[in-house]
Order: C-alpha cells, then structure tokens, then sequence
C-alpha cells in the first residue's frame, strides 16, 4: 500500500498482514509514519491510499468511509481523548452500542 498526503507520498510501499487474535507493536523514530498509517486505515478523509488496498476480514475497505470501517470493528484510539461537555462515558457506549446492535 502506497499513501499520500497533500501528494506527498508517506507510505512507500507497505504490506503488513495481522491475523485474529494477536497483537502488534509498530515502533520507528519519529515522522516514520506510524500515525498516518493508523490515520489511512480508519479510512481519515485527509490522506489518500494511491496504490494497493486494505483489506479486513475478507472485505476490501480501501474506499469505506470511517463509520464504516468503525461498523466492521477498526477503531482508533486518541492518545489524548477531548472532553466533550454533556457526553458522559454512558452515553457515548449506549450509542455506540445502539449503532452496531441497532438495539436500544
Ligand atoms: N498534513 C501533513 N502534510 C505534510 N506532511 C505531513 C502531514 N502530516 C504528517 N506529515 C509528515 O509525514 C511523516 C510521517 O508523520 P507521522 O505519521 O506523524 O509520523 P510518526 O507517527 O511515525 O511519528 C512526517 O515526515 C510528517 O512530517
Ligand atoms: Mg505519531
């Protein structure tokens, strides 16, 4: 996978496979492009993938957009979470829940 930004190529190159169930530590100096590889997998409207896909499971999401991928189960954590007032932590996995589950 190739990504860019502001068509500036990042990535130059990538394949990485991940099976279920185990767990994988990217480590590199800094502007490596760890961030923005996290960044194009959740599919972030800012960087582009232009050439190779991604795949999960066995569905490409090159193109899907973020709630989608979300959907599928890809979820990317901030380092430092914002503090939304009025959205408390119950609130936030109820509707979370209620998006994947379509159950109140
Ligand atoms: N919006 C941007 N425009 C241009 N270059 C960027 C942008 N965002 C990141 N970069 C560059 O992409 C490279 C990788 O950054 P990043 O993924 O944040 O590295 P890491 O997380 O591994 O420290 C760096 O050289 C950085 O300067
Ligand atoms: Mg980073």
């Amino acid at each position: 996978m190739h990504a860019s930004v502001e068509e500036k190529e990042i990535i130059k190159g990538l394949h990485l496979e991940t099976k279920e169930g185990e767990i994988h530590v990217l480590l590199g100096p800094n502007g490596a492009g760890k961030s923005i590889l996290a960044n194009v997998i959740m599919g972030h409207p800012g960087y582009s993938v232009t050439d190779g896909h991604l795949y999960f499971e066995e569905d490409d999401i090159t193109e899907a957009k973020t709630n989608e991928r979300g959907k599928k189960g890809l979820l990317l954590s901030n380092q430092a979470p914002e503090e939304i007032p009025g959205i408390t932590m119950e609130n936030f996995l109820k509707s979370t829940r209620t998006a994947l589950t379509e159950e109140k």
